[in-house]
């Protein structure tokens, strides 16, 4: 009997001991994951090495680096201008050169440009995300669910509803609608309330660098989205306008690019100091949107972590695919009302074979008028046009009535044609090497354009009519569809521009 009762409280003793022992083992473990940092400090260099020389990180993109490197070219040297209005990676900035005989730049004939396709870059996307994917063992409460999320997008049934989408724009319509309804239930963005106007809080809705003003105004009242409690948010967005930052500093004192970069590097200091989720991540899911050309560049070292949504996507200067996400450039002329003047012709109604008219920026607009000026009835190729009302209007009504609108690059990759002709349901033909379009990761770009290396210019007139009617009809047809998802509205509507810039950037957070 006394021996029986001895070991039932031995029992209980090892039994509370065990416990005890448990307990604490959990709080061990519970400390533990809190302390340790999640391993995404830098984005991974993530390119297949069979690229032959594209540096996505450097300046252009060659075939062959070791040889730029060898001859200590620089970025001013290769490209021919200085650093920050250059025509990055473009073939044409190159060839031009090394018909220049003047000194040094004889020697760049040697290094030889290759434009990275879009085929291509989609292929990039796809082992980006199979290298970034799966790498975490230590979740914390917001990162389970962005997981849960991103099996149940992986693994979900097929899309029976498609909400009134045609599944040819898209590389996979059943799964970006889970994704993107996945994005409307779980996705919560916390705004940081630092920052002074007119640089931060300050949005600028019209002009051609409207898209940056336009997400931040709807942004910062936007429900469904933001929350109070950053503890709750998978995304923090810095409120900054890279206009305003660019143009404000300039009115008082000239500042220089350095100075506006300590800038942005005084707001992520003060944030990091403030609260602890910038440095949990290095800030990679921290976002930013902005559309000025300097954007990329003023951005890069002390941001150069985050999800940049840029309009100056060029992958020849710094745009990181699976990280950074293009900003479709929009030109808006009326803070009222953003769509006015939405559609265009029916294709029976647009004489016009292909249309442009622009400024004489960069290298390739010069050879585009050289070659197609004034050369067959039907291809309208023009240089600048006036800036009053009427030439605008007529520049519009060019669109409205043409099968083609040309985009042809200027200094930079990007500029709001490519939104326009969608508006005035135009074909878009862009001409424009490693400019990575928007939303590509979702929709098939070839589908409702057309794209056309530079150094094709010169074929241009033969490419596009090689091309039968009825696959210009389909396109023209599926530019009106894709419409829906290049326009702003007052209050954002599904599936709307706001949406889709949202959708890129959560996008390229889950597989963070
Ligand atoms: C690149 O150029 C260097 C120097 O000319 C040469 O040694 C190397 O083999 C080349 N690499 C490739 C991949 O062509
Ligand atoms: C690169 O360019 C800078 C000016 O932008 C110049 O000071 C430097 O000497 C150049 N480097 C080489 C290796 O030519
Ligand atoms: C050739 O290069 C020199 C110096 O960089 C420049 O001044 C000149 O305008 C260039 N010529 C042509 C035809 O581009
Ligand atoms: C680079 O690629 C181009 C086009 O594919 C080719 O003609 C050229 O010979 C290549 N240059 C080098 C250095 O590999
Ligand atoms: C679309 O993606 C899902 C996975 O999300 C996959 O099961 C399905 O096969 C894909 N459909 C096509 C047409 O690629
Ligand atoms: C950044 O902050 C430092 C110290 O707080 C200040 O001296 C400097 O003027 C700031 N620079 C800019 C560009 O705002
Ligand atoms: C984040 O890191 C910076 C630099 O290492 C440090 O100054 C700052 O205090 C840290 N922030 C927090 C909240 O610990």
């Amino acid at each position: 009997m006394e021996a029986k009762r001895t070991l039932q409280r031995l029992c209980k003793v090892q039994i509370l001991r065990l416990l005890v022992l448990i307990i604490s083992l959990v709080v061990v473990l519970i400390v533990l994951s809190q302390l340790i940092t999640f391993p995404y400090k830098t984005y991974p260099s993530i390119l297949p090495p069979a690229t032959k020389g594209i540096l996505v990180q450097g300046v252009a993109i060659y075939n062959n680096t070791s040889i730029a490197n060898k001859q200590g070219l620089n970025e001013s040297k290769v490209e021919g201008c200085n650093g920050y209005d250059c025509n990055h990676g473009s073939l044409l900035s190159q060839v031009a050169m090394s018909q220049n005989n003047s000194g040094e730049a004889s020697q760049i004939a040697a290094v030889a440009l290759e434009p990275t396709r879009l085929s291509y870059m989609v292929s990039i996307l796809e082992s980006t995300v199979s290298t970034r994917f799966s790498k975490k063992k230590l979740l914390s409460a917001r990162e389970r669910e962005l997981k849960r999320a991103l099996m149940k997008i992986e693994n979900g049934p097929m899309f029976r509803n498609t909400e009134g989408l045609h599944g040819s724009l898209y590389h996979n319509l059943s799964r970006f609608l889970r994704s993107y309804k996945l994005m409307e239930n779980t996705l919560k963005v916390y705004i940081y309330k630092e920052g002074k106007k007119p640089v931060f809080h300050d949005p600028k809705l019209r002009g051609i660098y409207a898209s940056e003003g336009w997400f931040m105004k709807l942004m910062e009242k936007n429900r469904k989205f933001v929350v109070k409690d950053p503890k709750k948010a998978h995304l923090f967005y810095l409120p900054f306008s890279s206009l305003k930052l660019r143009h404000t500093s300039q009115e008082q004192t000239p500042k220089s690019r350095k100075d506006l970069e300590l800038q942005l590097k005084n707001y992520t200091s003060l944030i990091a100091g403030k609260y602890p989720f910038w440095n949990r991540t290095n800030g990679a899911d921290h976002f930013l949107v902005a559309c000025h050309d300097w954007a990329m560049k003023l951005t890069k070292d002390y941001m150069g972590n985050c999800i940049r949504s840029l309009c100056n996507s060029n992958l020849a200067s710094g745009f990181k695919i699976g990280k950074d996400t293009t900003l479709p450039a929009s030109y808006i002329r009326s803070a009222d009302d953003p769509v006015q003047d939405l559609g265009g012709n029916p294709p029976s109604e647009r004489p016009i074979f292909a249309f442009f008219a622009g400024g004489m920026h960069g290298n390739l607009r010069p050879i585009l008028l050289q070659h197609w000026q004034d050369k067959e009835p039907d291809i309208k190729i023009f240089g600048p046009m006036a800036r009053d009302i009427e030439s605008k209007a007529k520049y519009r009504m060019y669109m409205k009535s043409s099968k083609y609108c040309i985009y042809a690059r200027g200094y930079e990759v990007f500029s709001p044609r490519i939104v326009e002709s969608i508006y005035f349901e135009c074909v878009p033909v862009i001409i424009s090497d490693n400019y990575v379009p928007p939303f590509f990761e979702v929709l098939k770009w070839e589908s409702f354009s057309v794209f056309v290396l530079e150094k094709d210019v010169v074929n241009l007139g033969h490419i596009l009519r090689s091309i039968p009617n009825r696959k210009y009809l389909e396109m023209q047809k599926r530019v009106k569809m894709v419409q829906q998802h290049f326009v702003w509205h007052k209050q954002p509507v599904n599936f709307d521009l706001f949406h889709m810039i949202i959708h890129s950037v959560w996008n390229n957070r889950l597989f963070l």
